[in-house]
């Protein structure tokens, strides 16, 4: 008997099988015509608990955190490393009853006010505008400002574009003198209120279309080259009849950016703690955070029917995991640890904005500072940052990078008959030349094995960083505030034009390639 055509379809039974098995990233031939827009590296920073106050702001007179004017130098230092290219301020639901003349002027004769959202807490206003937008200059970031829309007035946010943009005389460029400032700061994105849908005035999409459009129409800048970036007040999470309405409602003259909110998390009446998660809702924050790639995909088409050449950029102003407060801090604070788990939301979201970038063009993870999925974490004088920031810090290779489109094959990650993708990737070429990948391997237990095809594309070197734990659950505690942190990869080897890759469990590596 001839053997031959059996071994040839056993040995190709085997090769299927190994492929399948395998998780497979390939890099598509062509190019490269899109950029990843580095403002999808944007950063979030609301008056909400110990965001502003103690966390960035410790006000002019601290004697015990060294600072710049108030504004701790430890924060500044450490978000400069991220190269943030701009900043989300004053909030969040916070936005909509913040008034920007209460926080302008001498300190001492500022009112306080109530912060009806977060906490109940008094605000003094002692970070303002001029702190604000000078801390941005400090920091090299772009100020995103969000405009109240809520309960303020039309008349209040035009003064206010007037107050920090207008160069020559007017009587909001004469008080921006008076206090202290000569030259404007030239502040090109502003928001036109925040949730519109919610906490910024429980609006239907037809009634904010309409009030959009008249505070649109009033917040004019001729001296802002490009004119300003007006984004609209976006969908909550899948509330596609909300980007539907905005798009058919509201004339592309008038709107540079519509928004979207989403959070990864388990269920909002039982968010679970933010360290000491079950396996299963740790697959459930995961699938909340994939749920962001249909999100992006169903916005965008729906944006596509009305904006064919997406000259609108969906700006994903609000991402990240959202939990329990941890145990004996204030509910309204919002504070929360951040474990791998928050590393995996951060790389498997932003390898979903890079690779849908040509829409995707701005995000903001909330929030900068001791709320919510931090960067940073602050204890009076000490300070530490998350498994979330070394994601940040990894990636902003890609910031302005040109994006290589991939196809991803990859095992499921599955929990009680339901699955997600373990493996998530995307990749793109800096200006230097280099290419970078970025891998995520969400499954908590299983190492995978990648193959990357390069395809025709030809590299001499390869180098990585890796960044996971021992456990899921570690975390950087002031104690051991180092305990994690990136380390060079070993587990990438490149033959020809493949790369084959072991990456650990619970890991996000980012290789360079030249
Ligand atoms: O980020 C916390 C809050 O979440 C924001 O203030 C609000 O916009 C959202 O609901």
């Amino acid at each position: 008997m001839n053997k031959k055509p059996l071994i040839a379809l056993l040995s190709l039974l085997i090769s299927s099988t190994t492929l399948w098995a395998q998780n497979l990233v390939k890099l598509l031939p062509g190019k490269d015509t899109i950029t990843i827009n580095k403002h999808i590296y944007g950063h979030f920073a609301e008056h909400l608990g110990r965001c502003i106050y103690d966390g960035i702001y410790v006000g002019e007179d601290n004697k015990t955190v060294p600072h710049t004017n108030g504004v701790r130098n430890d924060v500044i230092e450490a978000l400069k490393k991220l190269n943030i290219p701009n900043l989300r301020w004053p909030g969040g639901c916070f936005a909509d009853t913040y008034h920007w003349k209460d926080g302008i002027g001498p300190k001492g004769k500022r009112p306080s006010i109530v912060n009806t959202w977060w906490g109940g807490v008094t605000e003094n206003n002692s970070f303002g505008t001029h702190d604000f937008l000078n801390m941005c200059e400090l920091l090299g970031t772009e100020p995103y400002l969000a405009g109240n829309v809520g309960s303020g007035e039309v008349q209040e946010l035009a003064d206010w574009v007037q107050y920090v943009n207008f160069d020559g005389k007017s009587p909001m460029s004469d008080l921006r003198r008076e206090n202290g400032r000569d030259k404007p700061w030239k502040v090109k994105f502003w928001g036109v209120g925040n949730e519109a849908w919610g906490c910024g005035g429980n609006m239907t999409p037809e009634y904010y279309a309409d009030v959009y459009r008249k505070y649109a129409t009033f917040m004019s800048d001729w001296t802002n080259s490009g004119g300003l970036f007006r984004i609209a007040s976006g969908a909550n999470s899948d509330n596609y009849e909300w980007t539907e309405t905005l798009m058919k409602k509201i004339p592309k003259s008038l709107v540079k950016g519509l928004a979207l909110h989403h959070y990864a998390v388990i269920d909002w009446q039982k968010k679970g703690s933010a360290t000491m998660y079950t396996d299963e809702q740790y697959f459930k924050t995961m699938k909340s955070a994939w749920f962001m790639n249909e999100l992006v995909e169903k916005h965008s088409a729906i944006m596509d029917k009305y904006d064919p050449k997406k000259e609108i950029a969906l700006v994903v102003d609000e991402w990240g995991g959202w939990y329990e407060v941890e145990p004996g801090t204030n509910p309204g604070f919002l504070y929360q640890q951040n474990t791998m788990r928050d590393a995996m939301i951060a790389g498997m979201t932003l390898n979903i904005f890079n690779n849908h970038a040509e829409r995707v063009r701005m995000a903001n993870l909330a929030q900068t500072v001791n709320v919510l999925q931090a960067v940073i974490l602050t204890e009076g004088d000490k300070m530490l940052v998350t498994p979330t920031y070394h994601v940040l810090e990894m990636y902003k290779v890609h910031q302005d990078a040109r994006l290589v489109p991939i196809e991803v094959n990859s095992q499921e990650l599955s929990f009680n008959g339901e699955s997600i993708p373990a493996v998530s990737a995307s990749a793109s070429i800096a200006e230097d030349g280099n290419t970078h990948i970025s891998l995520v391997n969400i499954d908590p237990k299983n190492q995978q094995e990648i193959t990357i095809d390069l395809s025709d594309r030809k590299y001499k070197n390869l180098n990585g960083r890796l960044l996971t734990s021992k456990k899921l659950r570690d975390y950087n505690s002031f104690e051991n505030p180092g305990y994690i942190k990136p380390e060079i990869f070993k587990g990438a080897k490149m033959k020809n034009n493949q790369i084959s890759v072991t990456l650990p469990p619970f890991s996000v590596a980012v290789l360079a390639l030249n």
